[in-house]
């Protein structure tokens, strides 16, 4: 992240850059650039050199089809430090092409189709070190010199199947290098002396197949002016027959010390007379890669060859054309008895006799991989388990048919100064109980065997070990002194206790099945610096993700060296396939117990919030009596269309019905219902008949349902008298009546409610929460009940009127 913000400004530079480099002339874009400014357009199909930042600082154009460099394909890259042209169909370069190419050390124009060279090139890059100019079809170099400026050129390389010759001032101002490497097989004219002033010289490599075939004197010229002591000579493609094949190399092999053979075919007579013409030299070196041997191995003229200074040996890609016909080169194992350093790889060998490696007092390295050893023939090859190669530190057997581990230990148990011992790409399949080992064993490799379990045949004395590519499962051994362990490739499901390894450095351990591990599991190892565990099947769960950010990002004492792209979640599904590093969980995932929690707490909360708040609006109340006359109501309905259809049980039967509190019993009982139901005729001129009142205590039937009786009250009582007293509005009784009733006025949709205040009750005495009380109160008029005597005829009087008045209206 601090990376990204510091380089953010450069990346915006940069990609202005770019556009403004986009100028649009019909070149082609290649914007393949990565942020130390590499830019890898290679493989492209570009016919042209595509417009590139001039901010990169290297190039790579390899392997497209560019056929020519105009003057302007390269200018403003003055920064560049490498550009890569080969592989193309380059055949024309302008002149002046590379002129802005100031900061260039390094050059490569090879396998293209350049015909000529031009000095000109080359004028302005004083800083190459390094030019590469091989197989292209130009016959001469040209003068004057292509190299005259470039006194830094350290690696040059130059020639093609058409190079024809080479002359003294060719190269005239190269005079150190590092590396020179001449493809010169169809050479036929060579100034003696042309290579002769290059020095110091480090590396040649020289490729003469038609000189060595047809001028012999020529090739001899050229490796005379390369042959030094410190000089390691690398002759490349050279197929010799004949005894007169080698002359070339007759007065430069004494001063040769290093000669390397590559891509060589050898007749028995070519043999012959190259193990005369090393016969005494001081060559410590001699190296073939890629031998083709076409004879018989009749080499026994030349078996009294004196290698004595020759400490290293290495043969590789041996192949020899007529197996069946060639002869045991028993004889000639003297020629092996020198090497300190002994290697025959990839060379069909089968068996190497006890009597040689017997010889071999001095050979500290033995390379024998990817041959045909057997258990039995490499028995023979170490005297079965006797003392031989007493000074033996190296011993590599990779790749031969090997097959018992328990053979192996006891053969190998009396090189008593072996260190390493690599029998990787064998037959191992099962590992013995115990083993013995030299004590000096430090180094073990059986990777890509069969193994599947490993046992203590392990010896103690390791420090490195490689159980690459097997079939194992798990590991618990005890190494005490190990620093590095490779499991790479196998079935392990978790690390391996770090208990067991108190001194291990490194663990490979990718390409596994490992699911996860913990920052316990690294701590366990005591000394661990370096993991690598990539590919592997890891369950991305919270834990894991965040852990193994915080090792990614590097703030643990444990490393992760490889690419942390590698690892990769392989469940949960749906996060299958995702780099570790970019995954992110969210918390319901990562805390659900946490989160159910807080939620619930917060639901609760809520809950005893709403329920608080419901309660202090009564909403419960409102919601039991809505429930309770809704009921109440579909009876009611009941009945009256059970009424209509019998035409019975008239509508009406009582003139009010008395909705009171019961506090206020006793007044209705002693004043209200005497003076209405049995009215005495005292002072008043009228007759009065009585009226009927319904009262609750007297008129509902028992056994019914108080809503029901309340209900049906009110539907045939043609008005509702509510007498009202702070008792009444306390009362939850009473408060029931009056909202039915209210809903009954407004289905009748008359005004049939009576208001009898019992004490002087204003509206505002009246709690805000019986808004339906308080606007009845406003929108009636109320009678009140008055204290004195001589007023209460007048009440009874306005109240028959309210009572009976609008019926007589109606
Ligand atoms: C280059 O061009 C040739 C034909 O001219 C074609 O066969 C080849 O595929 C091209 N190479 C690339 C890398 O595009
Ligand atoms: C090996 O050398 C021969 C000439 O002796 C040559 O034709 C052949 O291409 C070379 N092979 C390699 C792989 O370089
Ligand atoms: C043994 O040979 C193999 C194959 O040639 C090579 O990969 C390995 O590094 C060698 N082992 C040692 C210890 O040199
Ligand atoms: C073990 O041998 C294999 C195969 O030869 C090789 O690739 C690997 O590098 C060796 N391991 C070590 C630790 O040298």
């Amino acid at each position: 992240m601090k990376h990204l913000r510091i380089l953010a400004p450069f990346l915006l530079l940069w990609l202005i850059r770019d556009q403004a480099a986009n100028r649009g002339d019909g070149r082609p874009t290649c914007r393949r650039c990565d942020l130390h400014h590499a830019c890898s357009c290679s493989f492209r199909g570009f016919t042209h050199v595509p417009v590139v930042t001039d901010q990169a600082l290297s190039l790579d154009l390899s392997f497209n089809n560019i056929t020519m460099v105009a003057q302007d394909d390269l200018t403003g890259h003055s920064i560049l430090r490498l550009l890569d042209l080969q592989g193309n169909q380059i055949a024309e370069i302008h002149p002046s092409a590379f002129d802005s190419l100031w900061s260039l050390e390094e050059l490569d124009l090879s396998d293209n189709q350049l015909t000529f060279l031009n000095p000109q090139w080359f004028n302005q890059l004083e800083l190459l070190k390094h030019l590469n100019l091989i197989n292209n079809p130009y016959s001469f170099l040209g003068s004057p010199s292509l190299f005259l400026g470039l006194s830094r050129l350290r690696r040059l390389m130059f020639g093609g199947p058409d190079l024809k010759e080479l002359k003294r001032e060719d190269l005239s101002g190269v005079t150190h290098l590092e590396e020179l490497t001449v493809q010169a097989n169809n050479l036929d004219r060579y100034d003696a002396g042309t290579f002769g002033d290059i020095w110091p010289l480090g590396r040649v490599t020289l490729s003469l197949h038609g000189p060595f075939l047809t001028n012999p004197a020529l090739a001899a010229a050229v490796l005379n002016d390369v042959s030094y002591p410190e000089t390691r000579l690398t002759l490349s493609d050279l197929h010799l027959a004949q005894y007169v094949s080698v002359q070339p190399l007759k007065d430069s092999i004494n001063l040769i010390r290093f000669l390397s053979l590559r891509n060589v075919s050898l007749s028995d007579e070519a043999c012959v007379s190259m193990l005369a013409l090393i016969d005494g030299v001081p060559l410590r070196s001699l190296s073939i890669e890629g031998l083709t041997l076409t004879g018989e191995g009749r080499w026994v003229t030349a078996n009294r060859t004196d290698l004595s200074s020759m400490d290293e040996f290495f043969a590789s890609d041996v192949t020899i054309l007529d197996i069946l016909k060639f002869a045991m080169v028993s004889e000639l194992q003297y020629l092996l008895q020198y090497q300190k350093k002994l290697s025959i790889i990839n060379a069909k060998l089968f068996l190497l006799s006890c009597y040689l490696t017997q010889m071999m007092v001095n050979t500290l390295y033995l390379d024998v991989s990817d041959n045909l050893l057997t258990d039995l023939t490499l028995s023979y090859m170490l005297c079965d388990g006797d003392k031989t190669l007493p000074e033996l530190r190296v011993l590599n057997m990779s790749g031969n048919l090997l097959k018992s581990l328990s053979t192996l230990s006891r053969l190998v148990t009396k090189l008593t100064k072996l260190s390493q011992l690599d029998v990787s790409r064998t037959g191992y399949s099962s590992m013995p109980p115990s083993c013995s080992w030299p004590s000096t064993l430090g180094y073990l490799n059986i990777s890509r065997a069969k193994l599947t379990i490993v046992t203590p045949c392990l010896p103690k004395s390791l420090e490195v070990l490689d159980l690459s590519y097997n079939d194992l499962k798990e590991f618990a051994l005890t190494l005490p002194i190990l620093r590095e362990l490779h499991l790479c490739g196998n079935k392990f499901l978790r690390l391996p206790a770090g208990g067991a390894f108190p001194n291990l450095q490194t663990l490979m351990i990718q390409s596994n099945t490992l699911n996860a591990f913990s920052l316990s599991d690294l701590q366990s190892y005591r000394r661990l610096e370096n993991l690598q565990a990539g590919h592997n099947k890891f369950v991305c769960s919270c834990e894991f993700v965040a852990f193994l950010r915080s090792q990614l990002t590097g703030s643990g004492d444990v490393k992760i060296t490889d690419n942390h792209q590698t690892y990769v979640c392989d469940s949960p599904l749906y996060l299958q396939g995702e780099a570790v590093s970019q995954v992110s969980l969210s918390i319901i995932q990562c805390q659900p117990v946490l989160c159910v929690s807080v939620s619930c707490g917060v639901a609760l909360v809520l809950g005893i919030l709403v329920a608080g708040l419901l309660r202090r609006c009564h909403a419960f109340w409102f919601l039991k009596m809505t429930w309770a006359w809704l009921k109440a109501k579909k009876r009611s309905q009941r009945r009256r269309r059970n009424r209509n259809t019998e035409g019975s049980d008239p509508l009406l039967s009582f003139d009010a019905f008395v909705s009171y509190s019961e506090q206020d019993a006793s007044w209705v009982e002693e004043f209200l219902v005497p003076e209405l139901e049995e009215p005495r005729d005292s002072d008043s001129e009228t007759p009065t008949s009585p009226l009927t009142l319904c009262l609750h205590k007297r008129d509902f039937l028992p056994g019914h349902w108080i809503m029901d009786n309340i209900m049906s009250a009110i539907e045939r009582s043609r008005r509702t008298i509510f007498v009202l007293s702070e008792n009444f509005v306390q009362s939850d009784w009473c408060r029931y009546e009056l909202d039915f009733s209210h809903f009954w006025l407004f289905e009748a949709g008359g005004d049939a409610a009576i208001l009898i205040l019992l004490e002087p009750l204003s509206k505002d005495d009246v709690p805000k929460r019986f808004c339906k009380l308080r606007k009845l109160m406003s929108s009636t008029t109320y009678l009140e009940w008055p204290e004195e005597e001589e007023r209460r005829p007048e009440f009874w009087r306005s109240l028959r009127i309210a009572l009976t008045g609008d019926n007589e209206q109606n």
